[in-house]
C-alpha cells in the first residue's frame, strides 16, 4: 500500500483546550491513625483504554465507574477530536460516562493531546483496525524517562501495517490487518492493548505471546468481547483474538475495574498512620504479591467480599522489594512503598526493573528527613521513626500521592505543590483522606 496522502488526514477543526494546570497546592499535617471507609473509584489505566475502545464501533456506550480525574478529561478531548463525543463536556456524573461514535472518525491524533497524556497511543490500534489509517503525534518521554512504542509498531506491522515516521508523527495504514503470531520480548501494557484492540477487526486469528495481563487488560478483553468480539485466553499471558467482520461489533455498557493503585495509596495511607480502614471496591485479588508483601511489612489484610480491611501495626517492618510486569509489584505501587519504607523499623533496598529514571522523587521525600539512597536501579531506605514537613512538588501522578501519605506522617506542616500531577489519575484524593481523619485540605490557587 502506497503512503497516504495528506488529504486522506484532513482534521476536523481542531479542537484543542487549553491546557489545563493548577496551582492549587494539598497542606497535610502529621495525623494521628486514620480510621473509616475509603470507596475505591474505578481505575485510571483502564477507563482511558475503554474509551479509546469505544473508536471501535458506531453506539452509545455507558461506562460506569469512571474516576473523575484529570486524564479522563483530556482523553475525552482526544476523543472528540478523532469524533467520539462524551456527555456533558466529558464531565463525570456518578461516575458514568457516555460515548457516542456516529462512525464519522478522523484517524488523527495532534500533538497538542498526546502529548498531554500518554494514553493516547491507545488510539493507535482501533483507529487502524477501523478506518485503515492513522496519523499520531509520536509520544515523548515521560517524567520518569524515556518510553519506547517500537512494540506497538513491530506488532502491527507483523499484522500487515505499514508504519513512516513522519514530522514527528507515526503515520500508519493497512486495508485491512491480518491475524499474526506475536511473542512480546517484554509484556508491555500498551503493546497489549494495542494489539488487541487491532486484531478484533483483523482477517484472521491474533495469537499475543508474552502478553501483559495485569487486570486492566482482562477489563478491556471484558467489554470488548461485551462488544461482540471474540478473545480467549483473558487473564493469561496468551491472548488468542479471532478476528470478526468490521461492521459486526456493537456499543455497550461497562463497568470499570476498580484501580488497585488507588487502593493500594489508602493502604499506605492507613499504614504509615497506624489506621484502620475499609476500603470499599478494592479486589485483594489484584493486588495479591502487593499485599502479601505488605504482611511482611506487618500490616494485616483481611479480604472482603466488597472491598478489604486493612489493620496497620505500631510500626512497620522494612522489607526488600523489587518491581516486575504483573502479577509482581507494579512500579506504580513503588512511590509507596518507598515511603512506607523511610517510616519503617529496619533497611530496605528497593529495586525497579521497568523505568530506569523512577527515583526522581526520592529527593523530594529526602526533603521530608527520608534516609534514601538511590544508585541506578536501587533505593536504600534506611527506616526513621517519623519525617519531618516541608514544601515539597508533586513530580508525577504517583510519587504526588506518595508525598502526600509521606506528609501524614511528618511533623509540621507539608505543602505539596504541582497538583496538577495528582489531578490526573486521583479522584478526590484529598476529599477521601479528609474523610477518614486526615488533616489535609487542598488549597485553590491565590
Ligand atoms: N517498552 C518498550 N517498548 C514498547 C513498549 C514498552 O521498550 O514498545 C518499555 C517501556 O519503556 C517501559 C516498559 O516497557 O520501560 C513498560 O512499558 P509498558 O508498555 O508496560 O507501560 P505503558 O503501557 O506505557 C502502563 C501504565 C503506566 C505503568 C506501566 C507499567 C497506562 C496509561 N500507563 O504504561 O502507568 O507504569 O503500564 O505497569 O496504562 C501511571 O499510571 O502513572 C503510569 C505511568
Amino acid at each position: 500500500m502506497s503512503p497516504p496522502s495528506s488529504e486522506s488526514f484532513a482534521t476536523q477543526p481542531a479542537v484543542v483546550p487549553e491546557r489545563r494546570t493548577s496551582d492549587a497546592v494539598v497542606v497535610v499535617h502529621r495525623s494521628g491513625p486514620l480510621r473509616g471507609e475509603v470507596v475505591v473509584p474505578g481505575a485510571k489505566n483502564s477507563v482511558l483504554k475503554l474509551m479509546a475502545a469505544t473508536i471501535l464501533a458506531d453506539g452509545e456506550y455507558r461506562l460506569r465507574n469512571v474516576p473523575d480525574i484529570a486524564d479522563v478529561r483530556i482523553m475525552a478531548e482526544l476523543l472528540g477530536a478523532i469524533g467520539i463525543t462524551t456527555t456533558a463536556a466529558a464531565d463525570v456524573h456518578d461516575g458514568e460516562l457516555t460515548l457516542v461514535n456516529r462512525g464519522d472518525l478522523v484517524p488523527v491524533a495532534p500533538y497538542e493531546l498526546v502529548e498531554r497524556i500518554r494514553a493516547s497511543i491507545n488510539v493507535l490500534g482501533p483507529l487502524l483496525g477501523r478506518v485503515g489509517r492513522v496519523r499520531l503525534s509520536l509520544p515523548g518521554g515521560d517524567d520518569f524517562g524515556s518510553r519506547p512504542i517500537d512494540m506497538h509498531l513491530s506488532g502491527l506491522e507483523a499484522m500487515g501495517a505499514e508504519i513512516t515516521l513522519e514530522h514527528g508523527d507515526v503515520v500508519a495504514t493497512a486495508e485491512r490487518l491480518h491475524g499474526a503470531d506475536i511473542t512480546f520480548e517484554f509484556p508491555s501494557v500498551g503493546a497489549t492493548e494495542n494489539i488487541l484492540t487491532a486484531a478484533v477487526h483483523a482477517k484472521g486469528t491474533t495469537v499475543i505471546d508474552n502478553a501483559a495481563r495485569e487486570p486492566e487488560i482482562s477489563d478491556l478483553c471484558r467489554m470488548l468481547i461485551s462488544m461482540g468480539a471474540d478473545i480467549e485466553g483473558v487473564g493469561t499471558s496468551r491472548l488468542v483474538v479471532h478476528g470478526v467482520e468490521p461492521g459486526s461489533l456493537h456499543a455497550t455498557d461497562h463497568v470499570t475495574v476498580p484501580d488497585r493503585i488507588q487502593a493500594a495509596t489508602y493502604v499506605a495511607a492507613a499504614a504509615v498512620t497506624g489506621g484502620e480502614l475499609f476500603l470499599r471496591g478494592a479486589r485483594a485479588e489484584h493486588m495479591e504479591m502487593l499485599l502479601r508483601r505488605f504482611g511482611d511489612m506487618g500490616l494485616q489484610i483481611v479480604p472482603q467480599h466488597d472491598g478489604l480491611t486493612v489493620f496497620a501495626p505500631e510500626r512497620l517492618r522494612s522489607i526488600d522489594v523489587a518491581t516486575l510486569p504483573y502479577p509482581g509489584i507494579a512500579t506504580d505501587y513503588k512511590p509507596l512503598v518507598v515511603t512506607m519504607l523511610a517510616v519503617g523499623d529496619g533497611v530496605g533496598i528497593v529495586t525497579e526493573n521497568l523505568y530506569p529514571g523512577r527515583f526522581r522523587y526520592v529527593e523530594e521525600l529526602c526533603r521530608l528527613g527520608a534516609d534514601i539512597r538511590t544508585d541506578g536501579h536501587h533505593a536504600v531506605v534506611r527506616g526513621r521513626p517519623s519525617l519531618s514537613g516541608a514544601p515539597v512538588r508533586a513530580p508525577d501522578i504517583r510519587a504526588g500521592a506518595a508525598l502526600v501519605v509521606a506528609g501524614l506522617v511528618a511533623d509540621g506542616t507539608t505543602t505539596i505543590s504541582e497538583v496538577h500531577h495528582i489531578d490526573r489519575g486521583y479522584d478526590d484524593l484529598v476529599g477521601r483522606l479528609a474523610a477518614v481523619g486526615a488533616p489535609i485540605e487542598r488549597r485553590p490557587p491565590r
